[in-house]
């Protein structure tokens, strides 16, 4: 990965709680496990570790990401049994995990047709995949990003063919449901941001992960211009409150299915 590019463990923590309580709706929704290792896919700087490895004392924890910054991170917290520098798109399991759990990571990869039944073939009979992944791309917050991107930098962004990549929850549940034992949900969490003085609270908040892409391809000074738009459109969508605060509504998809415990 080049240097610059990486991702900010520091910038993503900036939410750190908002950010966990999705992970922790969707691991309260895991049901008993085989026997076998727990899998935390995209693990980033193992925000979920300790709650993964407090829920299942015992077992191997493996941390996997794309992201040498993030992966030090994760090791740091001490939750990890390891933690594998690997590409989740091209991951196989060495053994077939009891649980594959996946928070706020699988929207940066395509092609899900393929890629959840691959992930939830390779866990252990009676085994669980659990993902949650933002569906937030025709929101404000993220719309702006394409729209200002593309009409400033030209060179550089075009959305023309541009797909989101996280389906509706009831493609998902078509797609899963011959599979096993499936449980799809969606829910928008109003989180309420607090300003930090330096910029529109939305942006601090995406700054951690949906506008990275976009900002790693500009110069500083095109950043300033992008920020400045960004923050201008985002004041009007997301008014500040008597307070100051904002009130920013985020959506997401979560997806638990156990496998048969005996295969069909
Ligand atoms: C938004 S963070 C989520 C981190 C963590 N799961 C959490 O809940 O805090 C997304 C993580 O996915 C990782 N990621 C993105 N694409 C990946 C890929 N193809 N393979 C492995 N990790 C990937 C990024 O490096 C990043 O650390």
């Amino acid at each position: 990965m080049a240097a610059g590019k990486d991702w900010s463990p520091e910038t993503y923590a900036r939410f750190w709680g908002l950010r966990l309580r999705p992970a922790l709706d969707l691991l309260a929704q895991v049901q008993d496990l085989p026997e076998g290792d727990v899998v935390d896919l995209g693990c980033g700087n193992g925000a979920v570790g300790p709650a993964l490895a407090a829920l299942f004392p015992g077992r191997k924890l493996i941390g996997i990401d794309q992201s040498p910054a993030m992966l030090a991170e994760a090791a740091a917290t001490g939750a990890y049994r390891r933690c594998l520098s690997e590409d989740a798109a091209m991951w196989e399991p060495a053994t077939p995990p009891a649980l594959i759990f996946s928070n706020a990571a699988l929207q940066w990869l395509g092609d899900h047709d393929t890629l959840l039944p691959r992930l939830a073939g390779s866990v252990a009979p009676g085994g669980t995949l659990a993902v949650q992944m933002p569906r937030q791309f025709n929101a404000p917050s993220h719309r702006f990003l394409r729209e200002f991107a593309a009409d400033m930098f030209p060179d550089r962004f075009d959305f023309v063919d541009w797909h989101p990549p996280v389906r509706a929850p009831v493609d998902y549940h078509r797609l899963l449901a011959p599979l096993g034992q499936l449980n799809v949900w969606e829910t928008d969490y109003i989180h309420r941001l607090e300003p930090d003085g330096v910029g529109h609270p939305v942006r601090r908040f995406t700054e951690g992960a949906a506008m990275r892409p976009f900002l790693n391809l500009l110069s500083p000074s095109e950043t300033e211009a992008f920020a400045a738009r960004y923050d201008e459109a985002l004041a009007a969508a997301y008014p500040a409150e008597d307070d100051g605060s904002v009130l920013f509504p985020f959506r997401r998809v979560f997806i638990v299915l156990q496998m048969p415990a005996h295969p069909f």
